[in-house]
């Protein structure tokens, strides 16, 4: 497995790799890795013939008081990780390398991100449109796989490629969870042993939902008023929203008759956790 922190190397190395006609599957990640990454890096290495992985804690993506600084980093462990699992070529650039101090060039889509996190995360969804564009043109990938656990994201993704004609397949990989239903995060280590025992109740109440929808309930507004109630009463839980938005449009739906997702995010003292499911499709 070869490391490679310089931006121009790593180009230069994927760049070779194309013309030796080996097809490259890129997994962005900022580290700290967990199983849900490496399901991953494994659909990864069965859609291409050499894998990448990149990682890098974007500050581009944090806002104003979110958790950059503090977001958990173990970088040998995520060597040793990739290592296992297989990876050709980790992408871990410095911090500083990928930004040049007068940068000045965005990438902002600018209706699919304006609900669900877009809304409670403005500026978010621009920093992390930026670096996966930075990524894609410095690795030249194939194939790029991200997770359905940030699901508005891997939609946004799909829309940049769609719309700025990027040559590059996007493979969106199911959530993976704890055995309690809880779904991996990086952040999960933030909680409080009284946060994290409280925290599968948000799987509990999408699944809870998911029946309900399968049962035949279509009211967009009745499941979301019973998720509303089982995520009331947390160790300080605060609901940043319950959302039920169509699959392919992103706008919130009264009445379910296509695909739809039912979306949450929670704001707990220690961590912000968010998590999906989808209704039909
Ligand atoms: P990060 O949070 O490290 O996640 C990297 C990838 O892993 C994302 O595609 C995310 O959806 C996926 N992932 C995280 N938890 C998952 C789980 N439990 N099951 C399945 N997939 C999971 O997302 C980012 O980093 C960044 O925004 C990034 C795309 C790297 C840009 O900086």
């Amino acid at each position: 497995m070869e490391v490679i922190t310089a931006p121009e190397a790593v180009q230069r190395r994927c760049l070779a790799l194309r013309a030796a006609k080996r097809r490259i599957g890129l997994v962005p990640t900022m580290g700290f890795l967990h199983e849900g990454h490496l399901a991953l890096i494994r659909a990864a290495r069965a859609a291409a013939d050499a894998t990448v992985v990149s990682l890098f804690v974007n500050p581009t993506q944090f806002g104003p008081g979110e958790d950059f600084e503090c977001y958990p980093r173990d970088p040998d462990r995520d060597l040793a990780l990739c290592r296992e699992a297989g990876v050709d070529v980790v992408f871990q650039p410095r911090a500083g390398d990928l930004y040049a101090p007068d940068h000045s060039v965005y990438v902002e889509e600018t209706r699919l991100s304006r609900g669900l996190c877009g809304a409670s995360r403005p500026g978010h969804f621009r920093g992390v449109l930026t670096i996966v564009t930075k990524l894609f043109h410095l690795t030249v990938p194939d194939v790029a796989v991200f997770g359905r656990k940030d699901a508005q994201q891997a939609r946004l993704v799909r829309q940049l490629v769609r719309d700025l004609d990027m040559p590059v397949r996007i493979l969106v990989a199911p959530i993976v969870r704890e055995p309690d239903g809880l779904a991996l995060s990086s952040r999960n280590r933030y909680l409080s042993r009284t946060e994290r025992a409280w925290a599968p109740s948000i799987c509990r109440a999408l699944r809870e939902a998911q029946s309900r929808w399968a049962a035949g309930v279509r009211d967009a507004e009745e499941l979301r008023a019973g998720v509303t109630a089982a995520l009331s009463g947390g160790p300080g839980a605060d609901i940043e929203y319950v959302a039920i938005v169509d699959e392919e449009t992103f706008e919130p739906v009264a009445r379910i008759a296509r695909p739809a997702m039912l979306a949450v995010a929670v704001k707990l003292p220690s961590a912000r956790l968010i998590d999906n499911v989808t209704l039909g499709g």
